[in-house]
């Protein structure tokens, strides 16, 4: 499972380029706002920092609006995807796109049903808001677990890329239920590489080098 920043912060960004180990990025209009730049700015940035896809969000909510967007964002850098969102007139856009090869992640994913009309209509990626669904009091996992199943039984390129993740748990489950990236805030991504055993361990290991070599 490929790991993606969710974020609206070049500074972010950075950080979690220097790990090694993010091989994404995704904003969304929220996040978009919070930054107080320009969707267009922040996108070429962050674009020139996360070496892979960076999903870019259209905020038009009518098929010819999209595919306007769709283009103008496609032609800001070649890491640009652009995200969709699930209704009637994303799923025209991304079939539009798909044909153009403009490659696209199609968000606010939350049910089986949608995930299949993304996947039909050529969708890159497409993104089940796992938090956001147990915040509903539903297990966000069964859906992860519902578009693998439909996607491997169709042969569907889709990428299955979590999204909503707030904590290691999610992560987890994410993992095991065979998403292919899951994307989630830095805190969410820096939280991975701790436990208190490694801490622990490490100082120990490092006293008694320091005993050893006085
Ligand atoms: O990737 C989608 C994400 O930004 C939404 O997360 O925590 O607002 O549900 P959240």
């Amino acid at each position: 499972m490929r790991l993606f920043l969710d974020t609206g912060s070049v500074e972010e960004a950075r950080r979690a380029a220097g790990w090694g180990v993010v091989e994404g990025a995704t904003t969304n209009p929220s996040l978009v706002a919070g930054s107080g730049r320009s969707r267009e700015d922040l996108a070429r940035e962050i674009c020139g920092v996360i070496d892979g896809p960076v999903s870019v969000e259209v905020v038009s909510t009518d098929r010819e609006g999209m595919v306007r967007e769709a283009r103008d964002l496609h032609g800001l850098h070649p890491n640009v995807v652009v995200k969709l969102p699930l209704t009637e007139a994303g799923i025209a856009a991304c079939k539009w796109c798909a044909g153009e090869g403009i490659r696209t992640n199609v968000t606010l994913c939350f049910s089986a049903a949608q995930a299949l009309l993304a996947a039909r209509a050529g969708a890159d990626f497409v993104s089940p808001f796992i938090g956001r669904i147990d915040d509903t009091g539903h297990d966000g996992l069964d859906l992860i677990e519902d578009m693998r199943t439909i996607y491997d039984n169709y042969g569907f390129k889709t990428a299955v890329l979590a999204a909503s993740v707030r904590n290691q748990g999610h992560v987890r489950e994410a993992a095991l239920a065979g998403a292919d990236a899951a994307t989630m805030p830095i805190g969410v991504l820096a939280g991975l590489f701790a436990h208190p055993l490694t801490e622990a361990g490490l100082a120990r290991f490092l006293a008694d080098h320091r005993r050893a070599n006085p």
